[in-house]
């Protein structure tokens, strides 16, 4: 089943970014894009996961066209089965980070995973506000979110760009086991050539081009 297909996506700002870019994102498939800073990347995730329309092209979300979908339907499917990990955290300011993970686990009826706290090496912090917390802790703490929330689809944006190697290497075998056994599948943007040919596929964005490199 295709959890995502992308068609000829192109897409302007103050230069044109890309053009005529397709993509698909099978279940327990993986996917990584790289490419020079302001070639467009991030652009591209928001695209794919729904939070800004493209110029041109069309996105389906597990084979449905989002513009067909009721705004109901779609914020369903961005509550459920879509999960975010972007630059900026997004985590509440104001609240600790269990209440943070309570919000997720409320909103998509799921569970909080003590274990899932403890590989994260996060259940020592969890009680505490998130601006008290490291930038690493943080960035942590929205991964656990992400995957508390069980999305179908993972839109990962430099995961790990806070974290040490090890710990990154950690944090991301998490992601990978959870697109195998989950049936889920990931779109990640990195820098870090190493990690993203862990992933099925690799795409560099280059010239207004999504090429495919692995
Ligand atoms: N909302 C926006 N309004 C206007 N221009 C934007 C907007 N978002 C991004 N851009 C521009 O689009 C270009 C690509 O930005 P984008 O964030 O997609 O690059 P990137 O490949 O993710 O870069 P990096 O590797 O530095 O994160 C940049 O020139 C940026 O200024
Ligand atoms: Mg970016």
């Amino acid at each position: 089943m295709n959890l995502l297909s992308a068609k000829n996506l192109s897409h302007t700002f103050e230069y044109e970014l890309f053009k005529n870019i397709s993509l698909d994102l099978h279940a327990k498939e993986s996917i990584a894009i790289i490419g020079i800073s302001g070639s467009g990347k991030s652009t591209l995730l928001h695209i794919l996961s729904t939070l800004l329309k493209a110029d041109t092209g069309s996105v389906s979300l597990f084979e449905e066209d989002i513009l067909n979908l009721s705004k109901k339907k779609l914020s369903q499917i961005k509550r459920d089965s879509l999960g975010l990990v972007f630059q900026s955290h997004y985590l509440f300011k104001g609240f600790s980070a269990y209440e943070n993970l309570e919000v997720a686990a409320l909103l998509s009826h799921q569970k909080i995973d003590n274990e899932l706290l403890k590989k994260l090496n996060i259940h020592e912090c969890i009680n505490q506000k998130v601006t008290e917390l490291s930038g690493g802790q943080q960035q942590r703490v929205s991964i656990a979110r992400v995957l508390t929330k069980k999305p179908r689809i993972i839109f990962a944006d430099e995961p790990t760009g806070n974290l040490d190697k090890k710990t990154a290497n950690e944090v991301m075998n998490l992601f990978f086991e959870y697109c195998e056994k989950a049936n889920a599948g990931m779109v990640l943007v990195t820098h870090d050539e190493e990690l993203a040919h862990k992933c099925n596929k690799v795409y560099r964005l280059e010239n207004k081009e999504l090429v495919r490199i692995q």
